[in-house]
């Protein structure tokens, strides 16, 4: 008994300690949703000695996104970087690139990794359009700091009275009861975006057992439960952010009437009429919250009713695609004033290749290298890709996390709709990749 209750605590001091760091060490997925408007432009390696960096590089890991797109069912990722015949004095370098990684899983095994990357994805960026409607400038926001004025207003407005010795506005009790409401307002907007980071860290949870399963790590049966038991937390979240959500209200009906009552016998229309459109504001900014959510909840009803029976479907159809090895050939051209920058081409779609951050030294052909690219669609939507790569099949933990590191401060998105994911590397040739390019 003695044991357990100092066990107890001292996991409970454990937890919080850690909660401390995290919160000390981390923003919020919703400041980190909002700050995403415009790709990044963190600086590049360019010191950088392109020749060194040729030849062979393993896969450790990429963000979601890219993953998904362009790399179901694959396990040990490679490239070889080698000097493409087509180079010009005076330029960049033109780099000729082979990508290889070996198909393991099946075809309807990859339908059910693309369906879960898809909610995955759909699911964060209804939670981020939620953190835009209970942020700032919101006007859930608006609304509460209308109140706290109208409050201000109607106390200044009006004549004082005395009311049991002391001297008070005769609106003391409605400013009272607004200043109450704007800030039981702003407390539930607050709660609402510590919901979402809770369910934002769900949603990336998903993203990684669905990267297990695309990779075929580990039994596919354990996976499916994993993916069921995070939905399930996922729903229970969403749970708790609709009750918080009530509190999205103007006082209580009867108080409010009251208070209207009695300014308009004060003949203070303009208060009421402010204090109605904040109300409206907070109807309507609560039904798009709670309508976000709604849509939430179906997506992830529909990923555990419709999905996990997929990865069965390969073996019952004794249709498993036998290990196969995939890979695409491409050019790098490197950027003349910025040695680190390079633009990727590969079937006449290029898309950028900057260099980050390099371990090692370039007469050792350097050990691992940061790779980042971004590009922006329209307004307020960025793609991002994030990649590290190695020159041996692992790489520590810790020059992982270093890396990681450059990224999150360079503010790189690395959250649910796009979370770094680890690359399954089976060591040797893993599948024999083409020599030349
Ligand atoms: C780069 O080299 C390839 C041949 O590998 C050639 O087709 C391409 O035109 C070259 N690109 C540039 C920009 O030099
Ligand atoms: C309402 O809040 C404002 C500012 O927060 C404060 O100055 C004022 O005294 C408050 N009024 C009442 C009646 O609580
Ligand atoms: C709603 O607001 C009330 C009053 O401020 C508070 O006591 C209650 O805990 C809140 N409920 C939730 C779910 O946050
Ligand atoms: C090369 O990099 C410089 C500096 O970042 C940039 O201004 C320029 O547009 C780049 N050139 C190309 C062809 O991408
Ligand atoms: C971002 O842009 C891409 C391509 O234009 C589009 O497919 C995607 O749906 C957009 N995403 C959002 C959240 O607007
Ligand atoms: C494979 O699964 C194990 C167990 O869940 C996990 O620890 C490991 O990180 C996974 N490997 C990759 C490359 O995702
Ligand atoms: C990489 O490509 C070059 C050029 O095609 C080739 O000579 C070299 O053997 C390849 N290296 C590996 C490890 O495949």
């Amino acid at each position: 008994m003695e044991t357990a209750g100092v066990c107890s605590i001292l996991s409970a001091l454990i937890l919080l300690m850690a909660l401390a760091l995290d919160a000390t060490a981390t923003t919020n997925f919703c400041s980190r949703a909002l700050a995403r408007k415009a790709c990044p432009t963190p600086p590049t390696f360019d010191s950088i000695d392109i020749e060194s960096y040729l030849g062979k590089w393993y896969g450790i890991g990429t963000t979601a996104i890219f993953r998904f797109r362009n790399e179901i069912g694959a396990v040990c990722a490679q490239a070889n970087y080698s000097i493409a015949g087509g180079s010009t004095a005076g330029q960049g370098l033109n780099i000729s690139l082979i990508n290889s990684d070996l198909r393991v899983i099946g075809p309807s095994s990859s339908l059910g990794v693309s369906l879960i990357s898809g909610v995955a994805s759909q699911v964060c960026s209804s939670a981020r359009k939620t953190c835009s409607l209970v942020a700032v400038d919101s006007q859930l926001q608006n609304a509460a700091d209308q109140l706290t004025k109208v409050a201000g207003t109607i106390q200044s407005r009006h004549f004082f009275a005395k009311v049991a010795g002391t001297i008070q506005s005769r609106h003391f009790k409605e400013a009272s009861v607004l200043n109450t409401t704007a800030h039981q307002i702003l407390t539930t907007l607050s709660d609402i975006q510590s919901g979402l980071d809770f369910l934002a860290r769900t949603i990336t949870e998903i993203q990684t057992v669905n990267s297990h399963l695309s990779q075929a790590n580990g039994s596919t049966a354990s996976s499916v439960v994993r993916l069921r038991e995070l939905v399930r937390k996922a729903t229970a979240e969403l749970s708790s952010l609709e009750v918080v959500v009530i509190n999205l209200t103007i006082a209580p009906p009867q108080d409010l009437q009251l208070m209207v009552n009695s300014l308009l016998n004060d003949g203070d229309t303009t208060s009421v009429s402010q204090i109605f459109q904040a109300s409206f504001w907070i109807d309507e900014g609560k039904v798009a919250v709670l309508s976000n959510l709604e849509f939430i909840r179906l997506s992830l009803d529909g990923l555990v009713n419709n999905v996990p029976f997929l990865f069965s479907l390969d073996q019952i159809t004794n249709n498993p695609a036998p290990s196969h090895l995939s890979y695409v050939r491409g050019n790098a051209i490197q950027n003349i004033s910025s040695a680190a920058k390079l633009e990727v081409i590969i079937d006449g779609f290029s898309g950028p290749y900057w260099i980050l951050d390099l371990v090692g030294q370039a007469k050792d052909g350097y050990a691992a290298s940061l790779v980042y690219g971004c590009t922006e669609n329209e307004r307020d939507n960025i793609t991002e890709n994030l990649f590290i790569i190695s020159r041996t099949s692992k790489l520590s933990q810790d020059i992982i996390n270093q890396l990681m590191q450059v990224a999150e401060n360079n503010g790189i998105n690395t959250d649910c709709d796009d979370p770094f994911l680890y690359t399954v590397q089976l060591g040797g040739d893993c599948g024999n990749p083409p020599v030349t390019a």
